[in-house]
């Protein structure tokens, strides 16, 4: 992967490192399962970054290998680093990690259902001390104006509105960086659109540097300027947007509609060995 992160940083300002810089990191749970092998990505700052893969192929745990809260499942980091803003934050708690700007919203939303909304986004301010936090609210409703009309509690909401406020909640504690665990999951193709749209102006507008997990590649290619494909706790394959778009091997494993993937002779093609492999 030094490659790999040579070619990105080429195309940043070549002297700026990285905002995020995660190297080769090992990981293992109830300290036996080794689930991430050597794991290296980089997020620039201000940069929309995904990370891409199956279902088991530890993209989950890459998040939470930096956001800390690997240690709430009894997980460890148990070779390689995670440096942010020049600094190393791995083995520091989770609430360290937020303070240093990093928020994570978490796989399943994980919003409080018997709290209301307003509630759940006083929650995401939990780190922070000034008087701003009203403000802060009102620049969530802005994003979502939505959640504002919903004022009973948050267990009420539909899917989509409980993905909206669990980012809401993460826009609370002014992140500088956020890390968003598939946040279309469960949601119907319109909804999907509205989050990613969302999603792209928090990176522009505010300049939250983002690194989005996702299973849908295809929205998040068009939502992000790059990209890392990861199967069985390795990083395979990485590039731009466009690249990986274009990528003959990630348009029949990532992009291919399931419609084709029906057909017996499609069948056979797709379980042809992967060329990165
Ligand atoms: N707390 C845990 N204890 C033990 N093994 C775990 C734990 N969490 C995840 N794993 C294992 O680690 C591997 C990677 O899981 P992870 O959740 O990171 O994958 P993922 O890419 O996020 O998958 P998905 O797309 O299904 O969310 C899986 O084999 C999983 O069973
Ligand atoms: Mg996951």
């Amino acid at each position: 992967m030094a490659d790999a992160a040579m070619t990105q940083t080429a195309q940043t300002a070549a002297a700026a490192p990285p905002l995020l810089a995660v190297n080769n990191i090992e990981v293992v749970y109830d300290d036996v399962i080794l689930v991430l092998r050597g794991v290296s990505l980089t997020v620039p700052q201000g940069g929309l970054v995904a990370l891409l893969g199956a279902n088991g192929a530890g993209k989950s745990t890459t998040l939470k290998a930096i956001s800390g809260l690997l240690r709430t499942e009894n997980g460890e980091v148990t070779r390689g680093d995670v440096i942010f803003g020049g600094e190393p934050v791995h083995g520091l708690s989770p609430e360290t990690i937020v303070r240093r700007g990093i928020f994570q919203v978490m796989e399943g939303r994980r919003i409080i259902e018997d709290m209301t909304p307003v509630e759940n986004l006083r929650l995401g301010a939990y780190t922070r001390r000034d008087g701003e936090i009203r403000n802060d609210m009102d620049r969530v409703f802005e994003y979502f104006p939505r959640l504002k009309e919903r004022t009973g509690l948050a267990g009420y909401l539909s899917g989509g509105e409980q993905q909206m406020l669990a980012i809401g909640r993460a826009l609370m504690a002014r992140p500088k960086m956020m890390l968003l665990d598939e946040p279309s999951m469960g949601l119907s193709p319109l909804l999907v659109g509205e989050v990613f749209g969302i999603i792209r102006r928090l990176n522009r507008e505010l300049g939250i540097t983002i690194l989005l997990v996702e299973q849908n590649a295809r929205m998040a290619l068009k939502a992000a300027d790059y990209g890392y494909i990861m199967e069985n706790g390795k990083i395979v394959l990485d590039g731009s947007a466009d690249e990986l778009t274009a990528n003959e091997d990630v348009k029949e494993f990532y992009l291919g509609g399931g419609e084709a993937r029906k057909s017996f002779k499609n069948l056979k093609s797709y379980k042809r060995r992967k060329r990165w492999l």
